[in-house]
């Protein structure tokens, strides 16, 4: 791809938290609830489970690396915090991690699946195994997290999803199999999942969303190809260095856009892609009905004319 057809919008995107998302706005107002942030030991996962700490919520960070900065901070926001050491992929362990949260935290209200993993390789120079290994860390642990929880949300008739996607599962992106492909999956299944209690009459109680959370200079954005990938391709190397310069998102943006998103007022946006730069106060004034009939905020494809995708 060529850096100079990157797409640019027409009004200015948000990088930092703004008007309804700013930390003032939002303490205390998920107060009691109980939340869970995966992939929290660092990057936009760290930012989640703070701005959800801010907001009132006792947070469980569960992460294969040491969270403890990330309890400590959380905690000095005046909620609990609890921390497991545990592979996203495991579903054993993720059952009973899950288990042991609801025992010592109570049920979880609000889940953030943000966790996740990139390789930068084409499939020429890469393994099956690799390969499935990003697919498990980015969709297999969602999946098997919303399983999980949904049932006991279902029952209490209350609960907040949020699936941290990417910008990349909108796209085709070559060098970055099981990144892209898998991004897009929980695009996908977002939307099926909240279709699904919409039709049980629950979309106005548990909502769902996935998110881009902006270009951000943490270890996975601001990785480059690994050396033997640059070598062969050296034009997508290069462009990847130009991409770097596009990385200005601060991860509180997303962060407070988890916390606000869990106190339940951008419901309109339920099920929907959204890229957290955008404003979601605009966004969601559109209305539900208005956005879905446009087709928008969620994966399509598009024909000639005259051609419909028919039944
Ligand atoms: N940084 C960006 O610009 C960007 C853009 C689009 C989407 N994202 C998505 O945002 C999310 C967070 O990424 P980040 O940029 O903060 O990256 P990061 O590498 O800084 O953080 C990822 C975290 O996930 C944890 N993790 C990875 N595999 C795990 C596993 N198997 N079990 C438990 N924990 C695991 C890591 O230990 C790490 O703490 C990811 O899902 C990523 O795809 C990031």
């Amino acid at each position: 791809m060529d850096p100079s057809e990157f797409a640019i919008s027409a009004v200015p995107l948000q990088h930092t938290p703004y008007g309804p998302l700013v930390p003032e706005k939002i303490v205390g107002k998920n107060k009691g609830k109980v939340a869970v942030v995966t992939g929290a030991a660092q990057g936009i996962g760290k930012s989640i489970a703070e701005a959800l700490a801010n907001s009132g919520a006792n947070v469980a960070i569960l992460d294969l690396k040491d969270a403890s900065e990330t309890k400590t901070a959380c905690e000095s926001l005046n909620v609990k915090s609890v921390y497991y050491n545990c592979d996203v992929t495991d579903v054993a362990r993720m059952r009973t991690v899950l288990g042991d949260i609801e025992k010592e935290l109570g049920a979880v209200d609000i889940l953030v699946n943000n966790a996740g993993m990139t390789r930068g390789r084409p499939i020429c120079m890469d393994t099956f195994e690799g390969y499935w290994r990003c697919f498990e860390v980015n969709c297999k642990s969602v999946m098997s997290t919303i399983f999980a929880v949904l049932p006991g949300m279902r029952e209490r008739g209350s609960g907040t999803i949020i699936n941290i996607s990417s910008r990349a599962g909108t796209l085709d992106c070559p060098l970055a199999l099981g990144y892209t492909d898998s991004k897009t999956a929980i695009i996908r299944a977002t939307a099926s999942i909240q279709e699904e209690l919409e039709a049980d009459g629950l979309g106005d109680k548990i909502q769902m969303f996935s998110l881009h959370p902006g270009g951000v200079p943490s270890a996975l954005g601001a990785s480059s190809f690994p050396a033997d990938v640059a070598g062969r391709y050296p034009a997508a190397a290069e462009m990847m260095k130009e991409f770097h310069k596009f990385l200005k998102t601060d991860p509180s943006l997303c962060g407070m856009t988890c916390a606000y998103l869990a106190t339940g007022q951008a419901k309109e946006l339920r099920g929907m892609y959204f890229d957290v730069r955008q404003d979601i106060e605009r966004v969601a004034s559109r209305g539900r009905s208005a956005l879905r009939k446009a087709g928008l905020y969620t994966l399509k494809i598009d024909f000639i004319e005259d051609y419909a995708n028919e039944i």
